[in-house]
């Protein structure tokens, strides 16, 4: 089984495509060009090329889609399809040698993900989901954890970074994880893959603060096709807005909901 629906080839063809100079420059990281966007957010040339090539076949294939994507913003077109599109999510590890980022792309029809890829092309994994038709990762059907007790599981969160107005409560809620499961919470650098493993089993639970659209887009339809759950911190819908999100399986969405209060 695997999915194959026109927009899912094209999402897949845009990726593979890009993926090539993602592995190439990952392999010469040193002579990157790189410049500073911001404080801890650098930008790498890298970056732009491969969001170049997104839009570029994203927009031969569909040339009404809007588009939004971190480096260059909004491409305004018929509203009623947007992809949306992180072109290297986990900048940092690749800009340290460090083989765990990806690229993820999020497919909106009338404000709802409805399709999503997140491709970690060092590992060659691509998870794949389509509303109603499944999750996938190398075309297998993946499931969330069924692991029901918090303390028991593997979180993975992110943050914060040094000059958050968030810092202290971002530290206070890791405190509370921490005193809450055996395993070390972990901190992997790449929210789109950490969102990509609860879908795929590997990690029970994740929540971060401050995230951006691009960001979770594309994981928000693997969890909630793959049986999870995706809330805000408080178990409500507004994740995007309030810039809060929790994506785990279906049985300790609760529990850490609790922990955040
Ligand atoms: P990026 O690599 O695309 O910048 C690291 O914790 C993860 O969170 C990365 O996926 C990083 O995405 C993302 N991230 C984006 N904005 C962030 C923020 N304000 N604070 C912490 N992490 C952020
Ligand atoms: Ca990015």
């Amino acid at each position: 089984m695997k999915l194959a629906s026109a927009n899912i080839n094209i999402m897949v063809k845009a990726c593979r495509r890009a993926s090539k100079i993602l592995i190439r420059d990952f392999g010469e990281i040193e002579n990157l060009q790189v410049s500073l966007k911001g404080p801890g957010d650098f930008v790498t040339m890298s970056d732009k090329n491969v969001e170049k090539i997104l839009i570029e076949e994203l927009n031969k294939a569909r040339p009404n889609y809007s588009i939004l994507s971190e480096e260059i913003g909004e491409i305004k077109n018929d509203d009623e399809f947007k992809w949306i599109i992180d072109p290297i999510d986990g900048t940092a590890n690749f800009m340290h040698g460090i083989p765990h980022f990806a690229i993820s792309i999020g497919l909106e029809h009338k404000k709802e993900i409805v399709s999503g890829i997140i491709y970690d092309p060092i590992k060659d994994e691509m998870f794949l989901a389509e509303k109603g038709n499944g999750s996938y990762l190398n075309n297998q059907r993946i499931r969330v954890s069924s692991r029901k007790d918090l303390k028991n599981c593997i979180i993975f969160t992110g943050g914060p970074k040094h000059n958050s107005d968030d810092k202290e409560l971002t530290l206070k809620e890791q405190k509370n994880f921490t005193d809450k499961v055996f395993i070390p919470i972990r901190k992997m650098g790449s929210a789109s893959l950490d969102i990509a493993y609860v879908a795929a089993g590997r990690c029970d639970g994740f929540w971060q603060r401050n995230l951006n659209y691009w960001d979770v887009a594309a994981g928000i339809i693997l969890v909630k096709e793959s049986g999870g759950f995706i809330t805000d911190f408080s178990g409500k819908n507004a994740y995007i807005e309030n810039k809060t999100i929790i994506a785990s399986n279906s049985k300790i969405n609760k529990e850490m909901i609790e922990v955040l209060k």
